[in-house]
């Protein structure tokens, strides 16, 4: 039983990065209704992933979680969400058929609509408004009735994440999955760039393969993995106001009694990761997995207080850390943390976001990074892991399955000018999906190399 907790405990510690709502009686009326609507994941599916990441944690398995970095209202459509999923596909088939590892598919889908800022207000030709939060939060137009934070919006979100777990769910179990589909996975403008054809080449030896262990008696009909997936959902657990409403009992458990049901997995961002701060307080009770962002400023002491807090019972699999350094700062900033969980006895599972410590702005004024500075990041990442003896768990990447121009660099090539092609992204660079399937040929390489190293 977790002690002194209930779901608005978090109300009583001090809070970084809300809304101001203007309206209380409206956001009250929201949070109400919202509680009395349908849990969008189960208690269970939390364990599930769980026990899953307990395998990460001791190399038996590898986490690949990626999506938009903020999901948006007008963005949402089947297309954006089947090609997110289809690319998380294809980089999955690339790291299990490359190098044997189960993967864990976790989206940041169905539910990353609010989003921390590093300034409270935005000024544009001399006219300061309150910033763009996600838009779970606000609007992004640059008018004073869009940055007005309304409660609202909780429910197009709330709905829009329904809607979009529905369809993954779908994908994942009815059939669009299928190992035997591998080569429809491949989206056309994807298929003639240097990852695309790599990918249609091993596309081509799992099919083979495939028929040759059809021909020995094993096909979808008797092994339901290879016609479908387990697929999850994750975003960043920041307005507590709708993670509390959609906070349900779960009288399955004696431990936690409350589960958080907005997504299987949520995580802590950067900013929000004081040990005693609202954020850390509304995580610690309830017991689905748990991610915590490391950025630079993290110290060895707040590590280990977080995963006092978060984990007080060491439990396998529950604590996932996200390491985004910095290309340049991984070896020094990573390399301290990781010796001092370890030396602790502390079961996480690390895994590297090589996005959010690589940001830069173009002279043009874009906001990008540059796809050599994300490699390096995670080669980086490895070494680290390598070098600590502890296990490279996984990967966690801002992207879309569109043919977006976001992040520059790449086997395209893609340049500063190439950036105002189709530079679409509600907040953060993503990477499009050469991109994105190129870096998992790139983390299957260093998989590999571990394998063999291991023996
Ligand atoms: C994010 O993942 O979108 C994000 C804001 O990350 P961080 O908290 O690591 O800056
Ligand atoms: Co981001």
């Amino acid at each position: 039983m977790v002690e002194h907790w209930s779901p608005d405990s978090w109300r009583g510690k001090p809070i970084c990065q809300v809304p101001t709502y203007p309206d209380g009686q409206k956001l009250s009326a929201v949070t109400g209704q919202l509680g009395r609507l349908p849990p969008l994941v189960f208690a269970g599916e939390a364990r599930r992933l769980k026990e899953l990441l307990a395998r990460a944690a001791t190399g038996e398995a590898f986490v690949l979680q990626g999506g938009d970095c903020a999901e948006s209202f007008t963005e949402f459509e089947t297309n954006t969400i089947r090609d997110t999923f289809r690319v998380l596909l294809q980089m999955a088939a690339v790291l299990t058929y490359g190098c044997g590892v189960p993967v864990i598919r976790i989206g940041r889908m169905a539910g990353q609509f609010a989003k921390p800022r590093s300034s409270d207000t935005e000024t544009i030709d001399g006219v300061t408004l309150p910033s763009y939060r996600g838009d779970m939060i606000n609007g992004a137009a640059f008018t004073e009735a869009d940055r007005i934070p309304d409660p609202g919006r909780m429910f197009q979100a709330y709905f829009q994440a329904a809607a979009t777990l529905n369809l993954l769910r779908a994908f994942a179990q009815g059939g669009y999955a299928d190992l035997h589909r591998i080569h429809k996975w491949t989206l056309d403008f994807v298929a003639k760039s240097p990852a695309g054809e790599k990918f249609q080449a091993l596309a081509g030896n799992l099919s083979q393969a495939l028929d040759f262990i059809a021909a020995c008696g094993i096909t979808g009909e008797t092994t339901p993995q290879i016609r479908e997936v387990e697929f999850f959902t994750s975003h960043e657990a920041l307005l507590l106001e709708y993670e509390q409403a959609l906070t349900r009992r779960d009288s399955t458990s004696d431990e936690y009694p409350w589960v958080a049901t907005s997504a299987h997995m949520l995580w802590i961002g950067d900013r929000t990761r004081q040990p005693g701060g609202a954020h850390v307080e509304y995580l610690r009770g309830v017991p689905n997995p748990v991610g915590v962002k490391c950025g630079p400023s993290l110290t060895t002491d707040d590590l280990l207080r977080l995963a006092d807090v978060l984990n007080p019972a060491n439990e396998p699999g529950r604590l996932v850390l996200i390491a985004r350094m910095g290309a340049d700062k991984v070896e020094s900033k990573l390399a301290p943390l990781v010796r001092a969980v370890k030396a602790a006895g502390r079961s996480v599972v690390w895994i590297s976001d090589p996005m959010h410590g690589n940001t830069v702005k173009t002279k043009t004024g874009y906001k990008t990074r540059p796809f050599d500075a994300v490699s390096a990041e995670l080669k980086g990442f490895f070494a680290v892991c390598r070098a600590e003896g502890v296990h490279a768990g996984g990967v966690h990447f801002e992207m879309t399955g569109r043919n977006v121009t976001e992040c520059i660099g790449g086997a395209e090539n893609l340049t500063d000018v190439d950036l105002a092609e189709c530079y679409d992204t509600a907040c953060d660079p993503r990477l499009n999906a050469s991109q994105s399937l190129e870096l998992a040929f790139l983390i299957a390489e260093e998989l590999r190399a571990e394998k063999k190293r291991r023996g």
